[in-house]
């Protein structure tokens, strides 16, 4: 039985103040009878410490928006694996379409976080995703393939999230079809050949939207960004029917 995670990026948004006030307001809104499903926030670095002084571990779990493959070293702006595992960080975002677009990062690097993160005891939530362009000129599989053959390559299946994350819908309010975005999914967990690998779509997603890309057979989930920063519309999203 494969696990549902709904999670939430916050990329550069929420300072520590507003994370108290965003915990404040939306942990009683979660469903509290939903045992069904795993509720995911990555905040920035330096709201972590806040989020989990101010968050109920029972209900909710951090996710770091990155991680280097070193204990420890010279490498400025990174975060090593030791200094998330203190504030009891779960997760960590690999690969994201923002990194790869703005700091050139490459699938070789994303897949020495990934396993980073897998051999830390964390699991890696690796995204992957076309731009419109490589969509329209139909290289949206190849593009996805590529990424999740190097990306995800020595990674544990058992131990992964992979996003499907179409660059395109990314905070543009464009959402990829639901039963396209299962396409592309059903594709990533026969690449993967690991039956119960957990993958999300994320791109756009809206309390509007939520019901249907859930009922999509081979989505586990989403990976929100615009609506994960309001409570009242990540709780709609993690409250999903
Ligand atoms: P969005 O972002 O929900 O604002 O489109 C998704 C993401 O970047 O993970």
């Amino acid at each position: 039985m494969r696990k549902t995670v709904i999670a939430g990026n916050w990329k550069m948004h929420m300072t520590c103040a507003d994370t108290r006030k965003f915990l404040q307001e939306f942990m009683p809104l979660l469903d509290k009878i939903n045992n069904d499903r795993e509720i995911v926030i990555a905040p920035p670095f330096t709201a972590i410490s806040t989020f989990s002084e101010a968050s109920n571990f029972n209900y909710i779990n951090i996710a770091s928006q990155n991680i280097h493959w070193e204990d420890s070293g010279a490498f400025t702006a990174e975060i090593s694996p030791q200094m998330l595992l203190e504030h009891k960080v779960k997760y960590a975002i690999v690969g994201h379409s923002e990194p790869r677009k703005y700091f050139s990062e490459s699938d070789e690097q994303i897949n020495k976080r990934a396993i980073s993160a897998q051999l830390n005891g964390l699991t890696p939530i690796v995204c992957v995703g076309e731009t419109l362009e490589q969509r329209e000129k139909g290289e949206a599989e190849r593009v996805i393939t590529r990424q999740v053959e190097q990306g995800l390559e020595r990674t544990n299946p058992a131990n992964l999230i992979v996003a499907y994350e179409p660059i395109w819908a990314i905070g543009t309010g464009k959402t990829c079809e639901a039963k396209e975005a299962n396409k592309i999914c059903t594709l990533i967990r026969n690449l993967i050949g690991y039956e119960d690998v957990v993958i999300q779509y994320g791109g756009s997603v809206k309390p509007n939207n939520i019901d249907e890309i859930m009922s999509m057979n081979n989505i586990d989930g989403v990976l929100v960004g615009g609506a994960s920063l309001d409570p009242s519309s990540f709780a709609r999203i993690a409250n999903f029917k």
